[in-house]
């Protein structure tokens, strides 16, 4: 797929396509008198329903692709965007259509993003594994702007960024994990940071782990031939950034990202069903998504301070498998009984947590394939999360909301904090029936104090076995925008407090008092 944004029509275009979202997007400027009442009985014969999507109908002598965007039950507007662009694209491929001329000049600058990340999912294909690779037929989008053109170029590669970003997260999530073992992870961090200006990259194989205390890992890793390794990448926007450079401004948040990344999961010992197992290959999925978000973010140049800690490990059965029953000393001195080998994850997380705490994080966000019983609540559509700060909650709300993914807070239930008493040790790695709440409990003793948290269980949306949206069967991306968005919203944030303070210092606003 390729876009050109120009302001008015080439004249080089095969079709034309015209979207309708409830007359959000008007296209009038662009079509004769006569075209325009053409186009106009369409759109109201659309609202009586018996109009079939992506019809090619003439007009102004024109193939014209009537796009209807409002097709999905239970999407946002935007997500409806989404869907119809990527609906479009894969018809103009399958029907070999050279150049395709998309009618935008009316379209807010989100609309358009939403638009072109359609776009984009419509050309992801993860082939690797197949004997023939086929060729899709690449269409040319040709996007016409009006006056919005410049502003659009810089969406556009915006866009681009974060679709890198997200193609990034399936593709390693997709990769078998005989192929993406903790070190081919490591292998590819190492490579991104290498590329990406501003980026660091701490790497902690088995032997620095154990001796720095981070048993988490050393107790899922050891039973596998694949030894366990923990990353810390960094990311200090306030200093790299062109942007932040030039306004000389330190925010004082440091915005830290968790990823669990077993890039296999047998169980352990308490071995899984065969059925549900091959799609434990996405069980990377918070590493890899947190790898791809800091990529996108530093590429940005987002001015605010980054960092994400990938726990890599596989749960694999060897002789040397920690056993159920076993105690070991996590990271900040607790000890945890291994009740279940499958409960893995929320290990590998302690030490993820404690590294977060130990670089200085504000605000944590961990991400992981935590529990079935997640999957179980709500779903492939929608992520849970659990958050012990309000206002971080609202954010990640609203941030998802402006991404097209979808959140739910859960609760914290101290009434279900005693279930993860041990008789020998401090906790151990299960709890009561609610599994997603146990799980995020036996998180929270691992968060360092006065740090905000939050813990989203992607364990449902990560990974889909049937085509959802603009995703086919396997990784859906899930996470990485909301994450970029985050910490977009959360560096301007930090920009507009910082006018507040520069204005109220120099007394250009009266004070009022409430
Ligand atoms: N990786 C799984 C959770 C999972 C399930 C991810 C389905 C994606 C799809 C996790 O490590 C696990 O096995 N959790 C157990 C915990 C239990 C033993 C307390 C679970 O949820 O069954
Ligand atoms: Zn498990
Ligand atoms: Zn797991």
């Amino acid at each position: 797929m390729k876009t050109n944004i120009v302001s008015t029509a080439t004249g080089k275009a095969n079709a034309y396509a015209l979207f309708f979202v409830k007359k959000s997007i008007q296209f009038s400027n662009i079509l004769s008198e006569e075209a325009e009442k053409q186009v106009e009985s369409v759109l109201n014969g659309m609202n009586d329903g018996p109009f079939e999507d992506l019809e090619f109908l003439e007009i102004d002598n024109q193939p014209t692709i009537f796009v209807d965007a409002a097709k999905e039950r239970g999407l946002s507007s935007l997500d409806h965007l989404r869907m119809a662009a990527y609906r479009l694209a894969k018809k103009a491929s399958k029907r070999q259509i050279p150049v395709v001329s998309i009618m935008l000049a009316d379209a807010a600058p989100e609309q358009f993003k939403s638009i072109l990340l359609g776009l984009h999912y419509a050309d992801y294909k993860f082939d690797a594994y197949k004997s023939k690779q086929k060729e899709a037929f690449q269409v040319t989008f040709e996007i016409v702007a009006g006056e919005q053109v410049a502003e659009f170029k810089k969406i556009a590669e915006v866009a681009a960024i974060e679709n890198k970003a997200i193609v990034l997260t399936k593709n390693l999530i997709n990769t078998s994990a005989s192929d993406l073992t903790p070190a081919e992870f490591v292998e590819n961090a190492n490579t991104i940071a290498k590329f990406t200006p501003g980026l660091s990259i701490k790497v902690r194989n088995m032997k620095q782990l154990e001796k720095e205390g981070f048993m988490g890992h050393v107790t899922v890793g050891k039973g596998s031939s694949h030894e366990p390794y923990m990353i810390t990448l960094s990311y200090d926007g306030s200093k790299s950034s062109k942007k932040a450079a030039k306004n000389a401004r330190t925010s004082a948040d440091h915005l830290v990202f968790v990823g669990k990344g077993l890039t296999f999961d047998t169980g352990g010992l308490c071995l899984k069903p065969p059925k549900s197992m091959p799609e434990m290959i996405s069980d990377m999925s918070g590493a890899a998504t947190v790898l791809a978000a800091i990529q996108a973010i530093a590429t940005l140049e987002l001015p605010i301070k980054v960092s994400a800690v990938c726990c890599l490990a596989e749960n694999a059965i060897g002789n040397k498998s920690v056993l159920p029953g076993d105690i070991f000393t996590a990271k900040n001195g607790k000890t945890v009984m291994v009740d279940n080998t499958d409960a893995e994850g929320r290990l590998v997380l302690s030490d993820g947590l404690a590294e977060a705490g130990l670089i200085g994080a504000t605000h944590i966000v961990d991400l992981a394939t935590l529990t079935g019983a997640m999957v179980r609540a709500l779903g492939y559509a929608v992520a849970g999360f659990f958050c012990n700060d309000d206002a971080l909650a609202l954010n990640v709300i609203n941030c998802g909301e402006a991404c097209c993914e979808k959140f739910w807070s859960m609760p914290l239930e101290e009434e279900y904090a005693d279930a993860l008493k041990d008789h020998f040790a401090d906790l151990k790695n299960t709890g009561s029936d609610a599994g997603a709440i146990a799980a995020a409990l036996f998180l929270q003793e691992f968060v360092p104090e006065n740090t905000a948290w939050a813990h989203w269980d992607i364990a449902g949306t990560a990974f889909v076995s049937k085509s959802w949206k603009y995703t086919d069967f396997g990784a859906t991306g899930f996470g990485v925008q909301t994450l970029i968005e985050l910490a977009r919203r959360m560096s301007s944030a930090s920009d507009e407090s910082e006018d507040a303070a520069n204005e109220d210092a120099d007394g250009e606003y009266a004070t009022v008092e409430v």
